[in-house]
């Protein structure tokens, strides 16, 4: 995930999501990074310190007295400890507490003498949440440069359906990891990117059309990859069943012409465009209002060119780093190397659909990357994630190579 194993400290307070904080301890830890746990001892009403001891592979402090180490002091041991400091759940009381700097536990001494970044998730009843108190509190608590993981609408434990619900485990650790990360690339700031991902769909009549095997997985990886280092991202989809990768605005598209629409129309305002999407190279010249009914003939559809939206986009090329991706089948490198000149691109990243583990559907990939004036730099079968990090790394280098000129 990122070199060194980056320190998360979780405050676990006591309000019914004390579960999904055992399940977030568990997947902080499986994304690799070390989390210690601090639990008020309400919290320990909900779920023992024990679960979160074994998750965590660390003891569980919740006494502020109970020094067991005569050379430090364990609050401030710990504060000084922590890369990022995550309160989740959030009770109204510790938000409270810690706005208005009261300190008399483990948890709220604690987080006075953190200085790393506190992320803040709340869990409530729906009218705790909306008590002025607590919104009052939580803006003291922006203010202090806390921020916070909003809490999802939906049915809460306490019978009630509304906003309240911690957010989900999986989600906290994306936003762990989107810090992490955009203090490693704080480049990616200001830079709009935009993605395309996904194949297209062309219709012939009401129930059937063309289409390919792409299944959007490399092209969302790179989307939230760019979102997670702190980029503008759009990601331009074809039909996939991929969810919006998180931070990400994300236009759904039907046909190419619909793809060439959404790009061209935002192609000004990109730095960085990387088109990975499996966009139909020929359409149905005619679509039919009714479905085709079957006879005893054979049948031929005639197709026509759709447009070439990597080309125009080389042709319009104004400030913006091109990427291209050549998905092959043979003579791999060569086609790439083509399509590098005749569309402008700034690099093509190319990947050999025949090879196991690689191209469409699979969710690992190998690829080369090919940029001008530069020997192509073959990456080992990797999982789509990765090669996404390869890519903007690439692109980092395009970037650093364009602000020279
Ligand atoms: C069954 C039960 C569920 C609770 N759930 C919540 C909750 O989700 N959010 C909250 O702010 N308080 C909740 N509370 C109230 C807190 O536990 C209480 O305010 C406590 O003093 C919080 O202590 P702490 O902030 O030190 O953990 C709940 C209490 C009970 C008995």
């Amino acid at each position: 995930m990122m070199s060194g194993k980056k320190r998360v400290l979780l405050c676990v307070t006591g309000g019914i999501a004390v579960f999904k904080a055992a399940a977030l301890t568990s997947k902080l830890s499986q994304s690799g990074f070390d989390v210690k746990v601090l639990m008020t001892k309400s919290a320990a009403e909900f779920v023992t310190p024990l679960t979160f001891q074994a998750l965590s592979r660390n003891p569980v402090h919740m006494d502020t007295f109970n020094e067991k180490d005569p050379e430090k002091i364990a609050h401030i041991d710990i504060a000084d400890w922590a890369d990022l400091v995550i309160v989740a759940p959030a009770t109204a009381n510790v938000i409270g507490k810690i706005a208005n700097g009261i300190a008399d536990d483990m948890v709220t001494t604690t987080l006075l003498a953190v200085t790393a970044p506190v992320m803040i998730a709340p869990a409530m009843n729906v009218h705790m949440y909306a008590h002025p108190a607590v919104t009052k509190n939580m803006d003291t608590l922006r203010s202090f440069g806390y921020t916070f993981i909003e809490p999802g609408e939906g049915f809460l434990a306490c019978g009630y359906e509304g906003k309240g619900r911690m957010e989900e485990p999986e989600v906290i650790v994306k936003e762990a990891e989107a810090f992490f990360s955009q203090q490693l690339h704080p480049q990616w700031k200001g830079r709009n990117v935009l993605v395309t991902a996904g194949p297209t769909q062309e219709t012939i009549d009401p129930v059937r059309f063309f289409s390919n095997r792409s299944s959007g997985k490399m092209g969302y990886s790179i989307a939230e990859e760019a979102a997670k280092r702190g980029a503008t991202v759009t990601l331009v989809s074809g039909p996939s069943s991929l969810l919006d990768p998180p931070g990400v605005t994300t236009v759904r598209v039907t046909t190419a012409e619909e793809m060439y629409d959404a790009v061209i129309s935002r192609y000004h305002d990109q730095d960085l465009v990387i088109k990975s999407a499996a966009v139909a190279d020929y359409r149905p010249s005619e679509t039919f209002e009714q479905k085709v009914k079957k006879s005893n003939d054979d049948m031929t559809i005639p197709m026509e060119r759709t447009k070439d939206i990597l080309k125009e986009l080389g042709e319009r090329k104004e400030h913006q780093i091109l990427v291209g991706f050549a998905a092959e089948s043979e003579q791999v490198i060569s086609y790439a190397e083509k399509k590098l000149q005749s569309k402008n691109l700034d690099m093509v990243c190319a990947n050999s659909i025949v090879d196991p583990g690689s191209g469409f559907q699979s969710n690992t990939n190998a690829i080369t990357l090919i940029r001008r004036d530069q020997e192509a730099q073959s990456l080992p079968l990797l999982q789509k994630k990765e090669v996404a990090t390869k890519i903007l790394d690439a692109a980092d280098e395009l970037f650093e190579e364009r602000d020279k000129r």
